[in-house]
């Protein structure tokens, strides 16, 4: 017994010991390599699912590596939804990509623009300082000899009149504050003395666009604000705000399957929230949105806060770039990449994440797997360029065996997408899990499903500060409730 205690003793300093030096060495990482000009440069365009995850799994000892995107940092888009109505500080969602960068073991340059074109023939970007604050110098070009593509989509509206002018939409840090501080704004407007009932109504009139996962959990997320924290605050005017989902399909949440539909679309029946399923949004005016229903005739919706959740487009840039390529970037989706997510049509540009038309959904699972898969590819063409260059100069009775070694290193893996499955968080601290199980499928939905959402997203947090920084946000949910102030 004795032994035992001591070992539990000694269990415990070692923990504590590690935690504290790896929080020690987290703010206090070793120098690194400098900038080698005989290695090759990778850029790596964006700092999203796609491009953190193959920064971070990168081998800087074989390559210099530079990153251009226009915001510095990684944001954890699951858990997005949450910062609508203050569950989670966006904050605790973001990571600088220089926490990563800083511990790689080569100086990886950062700069914080925006890649506006890319010239394949020559092998040369040119980025933009698409900050608010610009210094003499805004606009530059850089080489690569190996480009890295991941710079995501942006929102879909179809050339709907009205959206971009007065809908919110739901993709980086600033839409989902623009969000909260709107709502906020919308519910003590509705207070301001004299306002008729049919303005309160409109007011008070939430209405989301799209029944994919960001318009259900937004909706989820906003129903449990109103529940937990606005009937407290504001009794008199709590009872009238409503909740609306507008989708143009016959169901929401088309990729999970009929049973988690159902589930969904119960839980929001008891949750107040109105679904107008077969419903098409054709323009969006300051106060009105303009429908046409499944009867065929149009209608007008009154709203107060317009959330736009209608998935994805692809970025100018990426559009320029198929543009220069017209014969191997056919697809209108993105730009099209073989099984080793090398560029159709281009030898050195490398592409990955939701900029891709490829067979996977674009979702954060795919961008992070495909991520790390090519900082293996990259990995296996450093050891090839060696090898090759070890065949150059062997001597000719080692020539036979290094060809083989050099062969060999030539043959690598296509990429292959491992499913973990999907989520969602469909409000009253219920989720929806359909996951791979066996060779078929486990759905399920409820309480339960909720921990195991909470605990998927938790441990999938890139970095155990932020890891920290949300459960801390929970906690304090959870004891104090949300704050409404305006931010
Ligand atoms: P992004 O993560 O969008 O990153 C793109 C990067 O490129 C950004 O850093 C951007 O600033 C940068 N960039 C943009 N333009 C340029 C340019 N011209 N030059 C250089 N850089 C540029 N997926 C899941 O699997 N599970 C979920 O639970 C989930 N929840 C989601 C919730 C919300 C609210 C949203 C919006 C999405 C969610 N997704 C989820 C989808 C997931 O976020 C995307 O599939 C994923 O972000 C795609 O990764 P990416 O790296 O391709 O693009
Ligand atoms: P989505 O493409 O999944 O859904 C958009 C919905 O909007 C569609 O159902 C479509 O029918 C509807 N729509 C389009 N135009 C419309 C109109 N004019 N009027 C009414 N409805 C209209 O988009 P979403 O939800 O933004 O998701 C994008 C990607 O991110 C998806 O791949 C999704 O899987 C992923 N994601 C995953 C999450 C999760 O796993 N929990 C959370 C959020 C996003």
């Amino acid at each position: 017994l004795n032994m035992l205690y001591r070992a539990l003793q000694f269990g415990l300093l070692g923990g504590v010991v590690f935690t504290g030096y790896s929080m020690w060495e987290t703010r206090h990482p070793p120098t690194q390599e400098s900038f080698d000009p005989s290695k090759k440069t990778i850029v790596v365009l964006g700092s999203g699912w796609a491009s953190t995850s193959f920064l971070k799994a990168v081998n800087t000892d074989d390559y210099n590596v530079v990153v251009v995107s226009p915001r510095n940092y990684f944001l954890f888009t699951p858990l997005l939804p949450s910062c609508t109505v203050g569950t989670i500080d966006v904050r605790s969602l973001v990571e600088p990509i220089r926490f990563i960068t800083r511990h790689k073991s080569r100086d990886v340059k950062v700069y914080e623009a925006e890649c506006t074109d890319i010239d394949p023939e020559k092998k040369l970007l040119t980025i933009v300082d698409s900050s608010d604050v610009k210094g003499e110098s805004s606009v530059s070009t850089i080489p690569y000899d190996y480009l890295v593509i991941g710079v995501g989509a942006q929102n879909q509206t179809f050339g709907i009149k009205g959206v971009e002018q007065y809908g919110c939409f739901l993709k980086e840090v600033w839409d989902a504050q623009k969000i909260r501080t709107k709502l906020m704004d919308c519910i003590e407007t509705a207070a301001f003395p004299g306002q008729s009932p049919e303005e309160i109504d409109r007011l008070l009139h939430m209405v989301v666009v799209g029944g994919g996962p960001t318009g259900i959990e937004y909706a989820a997320e906003l129903h449990d604000f109103l529940v937990d924290d606005l009937t407290v605050w504001y009794p008199e005017l709590a009872g009238k705000i409503k909740i609306t989902l507008v989708e143009a399909l016959p169901n929401v949440l088309p990729a999970f399957s009929k049973q988690l539909i159902e589930y969904t679309e119960s839980t929001f029946k008891e949750q107040n929230i109105t679904i107008h399923t077969k419903t098409m949004v054709k323009e969006v005016r300051e106060k009105e949105i303009v429908v046409k229903k499944s009867d065929g005739t149009d209608a007008s919706i009154p709203y107060g806060l317009l959330v736009w959740a209608t998935g994805n487009t692809m970025r100018p840039m990426v559009r320029n770039l198929m543009n220069k390529l017209p014969e191997s970037q056919t697809v209108r989706r993105g730009l099209s990449v073989d099984d080793w997510l090398r560029l159709q049509g281009s030898e050195d540009i490398f592409a990955l994440g939701d900029a891709t038309a490829t067979k996977y959904a674009p979702t954060a699972q795919v961008a992070s797997q495909q991520g790390k898969y090519l900082a293996r590819v990259f990995a296996q063409l450093a050891t090839t360029e060696k090898l090759e260059d070890e065949l150059a100069s062997a001597p000719a009775e080692e020539k036979a065996k290094k060809l083989r070694k050099y062969q060999k290193s030539q043959d690598i893996q296509p990429f292959k997408y491992s499913h973990q499955g999907s989520l969602c968080y469909v409000g009253s601290d219920k989720a929806i899990a359909d996951v791979p199980f066996a060779q078929g499928n486990l759905s399920s939905g409820g309480v339960a499903t909720f921990a195991f959402w909470r605990s998927a997203y938790v441990s999938n947090i890139f970095s155990g500060r932020n890891r920290w920084l949300v459960i801390t946000d929970w906690t304090k949910k959870t004891l104090l409730g949300r704050d409404i102030s305006r931010e």
